[in-house]
This record gives C-alpha cells, sequence and structure tokens, in this order.
C-alpha cells in the first residue's frame, strides 16, 4: 500500500518536473519562499535540509541569502531532482539526493534546519515525517513547515487532485504532530491565503 502510494506520487511528479517552474506555479511558488524567507533564523554556518525539495528553487534562495550555509535537497521524484541540478549554481554547497521523508537516509542531529514546502499535504504517514524530521534536527534546531491549512478541523482527510489524495492540517493538528515528535511549536504565521508557515523547535 504505502510502496504504491508513492510510486504514484513519484509518477505524478516526474510528469511534472519538467513543467513545474513555468510562469504560473512559479509565481505562486516563489512568492511563498520569499516571504517563508522573511521568518528564517538560521546559525552561521548552517547544514540544512530542504524536504521535498522539488527543482530546488527554495535552496536557491537561502543559498544566496546565507553564503555560509550548506544545504541537501531531497525528493522523491528524480525528474524534480534532474531540474534541481541542471540549475544548481552552488554545487558543492548544494547537493540533492533522492530519498522518501517517511525514512531519511542521515543520521541523528545532522541538520540545523529543515524546510518542507507544499510537500506535506502529500504524505501518507505525517505522523512518522515528523518522528523522521525530529530526528535528523540538533537539539533547538526549527522545523520550517509550510502547506495549505484548513482553518477548522473538518473531517476531510482526502482531496482527489493527485493519485490517494492529500491531506490538509489545522494549526493545532500540526501542534499536536510536532508535539508527538519532540518538536514544540513556536509560532504561526499566514504567507499567502491559505498557505501557512508553522515554525517548530526541537526540544534540547
Ligand atoms: C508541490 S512540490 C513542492 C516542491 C518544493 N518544495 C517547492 O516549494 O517548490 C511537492 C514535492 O514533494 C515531493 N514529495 C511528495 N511526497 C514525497 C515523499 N513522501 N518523500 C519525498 N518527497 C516527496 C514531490 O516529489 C514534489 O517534488
Amino acid at each position: 500500500m504505502t510502496n504504491n502510494f508513492l510510486n504514484n506520487k513519484k509518477l505524478l511528479f516526474d510528469i511534472w518536473a519538467g513543467s513545474y517552474d513555468w510562469i504560473l506555479p512559479s509565481v505562486f511558488y516563489r512568492a511563498i519562499h520569499q516571504r517563508l524567507l522573511e521568518y528564517v533564523d538560521v546559525p552561521q554556518p548552517a547544514n540544512i535540509l530542504d524536504l521535498g525539495c522539488g527543482t530546488g528553487r527554495l535552496l536557491d534562495r537561502l543559498a544566496i541569502k546565507f553564503p555560509d550555509l550548506r544545504g541537501t535537497g531531497l525528493d522523491l521524484s528524480p525528474n524534480m531532482l534532474r531540474m534541481a541540478r541542471l540549475s544548481n549554481r552552488h554545487h558543492p554547497r548544494l547537493i540533492y539526493i533522492e530519498g522518501k521523508a517517511e525514512s531519511l537516509p542521515f543520521g541523528e542531529g545532522q541538520f540545523d534546519a529543515v524546510f518542507n514546502t507544499i510537500s506535506f499535504l502529500h504524505y501518507l504517514e505525517p505522523q512518522q515525517v515528523m518522528r523522521e524530521v525530529s530526528r535528523v534536527l540538533t537539539p533547538g534546531g526549527r522545523f520550517y513547515l509550510v502547506d495549505f491549512t484548513l482553518i477548522k478541523e473538518i473531517n476531510l482527510p482526502k482531496i482527489p487532485i493527485s493519485p490517494l489524495g492529500v491531506r490538509f492540517y489545522s494549526p493545532q493538528q500540526r501542534e499536536a504532530l510536532g508535539s508527538a515528535a519532540g518538536m514544540l511549536c513556536v509560532n504561526h504565521h499566514y504567507l499567502l491565503g491559505p498557505v501557512l508557515l508553522t515554525i517548530f523547535e526541537k526540544g534540547q
């Protein structure tokens, strides 16, 4: 079930990758990345992870804003990663690897910050992903989760716009997921319409 689910997602994003940076979606994602940057606070130099990095646009911005930063982009889709590598102006400071959010190929406490923009909605096992993020974060490290949210908790677990649907989480549901994984919510900020940034901090 999980493997079929991930294969379907991989296929969807592999197909989308070639046109992902075209004007319409690009404007939307770039606006979100730009607003997210206003809230980012990382130590310098920092080692960061962008989970579900897509074509690598967010990491590119982060590398420009923080010249000492080292970053890893991880994604399920080989085609998204191909696009990210093709436009990588910061190699070897930025690298891109294939993997899944549910089992991260990294040791414990490796990253000062983890980013996740418009990817969490796709996860079949959100609590497992939260545990993985917490595991790879250094104590005191931050998790920047950006995704569509629901203002109220309503029973709408799946929306059929991608294979097997997507899921949105209310601010309270996000807090509960983070807390169960050892990360406390620092704050929520609306970035663009219903797109909400939640900042978590891993306990010391
Ligand atoms: C809508 S794109 C967002 C890409 C990028 N974060 C951005 O802001 O432009 C969602 C990305 O999440 C990736 N993704 C979805 N499920 C994943 C999973 N379980 N593990 C790793 N990546 C995943 C997809 O391959 C896709 O590149």
